[in-house]
């Protein structure tokens, strides 16, 4: 999004014109930047084999799936039904990574049928894995560090009280089930969280699956899992991927030439690739001055955008109404019935009744994790490609909240 002779565009696209055109609120997605960010990682690994898995649970709208399909990405699904949409946008099966936790054995079993790649996080399952499939088809194994890293506990994942992975220091319990049934381990998997800014982090990880992986000599790929940070404002701390691309790649090279075959790299971004290329559009329904603040009431809240209030998340945002209007300070706040505030003292363009405000960083986590609490609709979903505006997912209607509910007589 980009301020140009005086209105803020994507591709060009008025984005004023866009929330006209389908209404607000309203998720708009940018195909260019989606794909950009996807080619960045891919060169700053080119030096090595390396594979980008797209993680689903970002944003996973069938259009989003295919446009990353038909630029090369591969998948990771963490349900079965994550799968079976990868599956639809022409996904091929070897191309997607099952990584569950906590979820039936049912959900690994029907993997195994599809032929995906399957990555196992615990022992207990490893064992059934084992006693199921022996040397029939192979898995990876997701491993738990123990390093605290991401930007904040609720999506750390790497850390000793994490329920994700098995411990590294279960290693001998996993080489017992591994010998036991001639399980052939096919990668190793670890993802320390999400929005970790030291590249340290990710050598870190590098250090533990090559002291490990002289165990498995039937490794196709080392999956780094992901949690590269991207700016959620000016100045932000991100994480460096051009210097992680050099040091990474430098160890990794050298270590496959110690196991004495070349590996796969893979990571499995979910919010390098769409975060940025996202904003959520909404429409202020109401200026609201109270003795002590000044709030500005939007028609979206924490229904559609949960990241605020779940994890104290910075969203930057814009008016895009009033480009030059005098900048004041607002509270940005939704329209559900309990706390909902979206960005607090922010300094926005002058904003009245009616304006549009661009909500941005919301193409990761957003509409995923959008609900219909207080029985409010979930948005339209619009990609800008090639300089047009499409709809790829429509506004739910009334009769959407009563689908699927059973009435029965009282
Ligand atoms: N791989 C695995 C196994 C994961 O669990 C995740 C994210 C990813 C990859 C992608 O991580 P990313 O590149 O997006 O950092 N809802 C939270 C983020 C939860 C991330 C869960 N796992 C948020 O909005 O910050």
């Amino acid at each position: 999004m980009e301020l140009k002779d005086g209105h803020y565009v994507i591709q060009g696209v008025n984005i004023s014109a866009i929330a006209e055109q389908f209404g607000t609120p309203v998720y708009v997605y940018d195909a260019g930047k989606i794909v950009h960010q996807l080619k960045t990682l891919r060169t700053v690994f080119s030096n090595s084999d390396v594979k980008i898995k797209y993680a689903i649970k970002a944003l996973s709208n069938l259009s989003i799936l295919k446009l990353l399909q038909n630029h090369g990405a591969g998948a990771d699904a963490v349900s079965i039904q994550e799968v079976h949409l990868a599956l639809k946008a022409g996904f091929v099966p070897a191309d997607i990574m099952f990584s569950p936790n906590c979820a039936d054995f049912s959900e690994i079993e029907e993997a195994v049928k599809l032929g995906l790649t399957i990555n196992i996080d615990n022992l207990s399952y490893l064992k059934k894995f084992g006693s199921q499939y022996r040397s029939s088809y192979p898995c990876s194994i997701r491993l738990n560090p123990h390093i605290l890293a991401g930007g904040n506990y609720k999506i750390s994942t790497g850390h000793s009280e994490s329920k994700f992975g098995i411990s590294v220091y279960q290693l001998p319990q996993i080489m017992e089930l591994v010998n036991q049934y001639n399980i052939r381990v096919n990668g190793l998997h670890i993802h320390t969280g999400s929005d970790i800014t030291e590249t340290d982090v990710f050598l870190k990880m590098a250090d533990i699956f090559f002291s490990v992986a002289r165990d498995f000599p039937d490794l196709k790929f080392i999956d780094f899992g992901s949690g590269f940070k991207v700016a959620y404002k000016e100045g932000d701390t991100v994480t460096n991927v051009f210097d992680l691309g050099i040091k990474l790649t430098e160890a990794f090279n050298a270590f496959c030439t110690q196991y004495g075959r070349k590996l796969e790299l893979w990571f499995e971004p979910g919010k390098f690739i769409v975060s940025e290329a996202g904003v959520l559009l909404a429409k202020v329904t109401v200026v609201k001055s109270t003795p002590s603040t000044t709030f500005v009431g939007v028609n979206t809240g924490l229904n559609h955008l949960l990241r605020p209030m779940m994890y104290d998340a910075y969203h930057h945002i814009v008016n895009i109404s009033n480009p030059a209007g005098e900048q004041k300070q607002y509270t940005v706040v939704g329209y559900i019935c309990e706390t909902d505030t979206l960005g607090a003292d922010r300094k926005l363009n002058e904003v009245r009744e009616g304006d549009i405000l661009a909500i941005k960083n919301a193409g990761a986590y957003g509409f995923s994790m959008a609900s219909n609490y207080n029985s409010r609709l979930r948005p339209a979903e619009v990609l800008v490609i090639n300089n047009e505006a499409k709809l790829i997912r429509k506004a739910e209607v009334f009769d959407d909240l009563l689908d699927g509910q059973v009435e029965i007589s009282l």
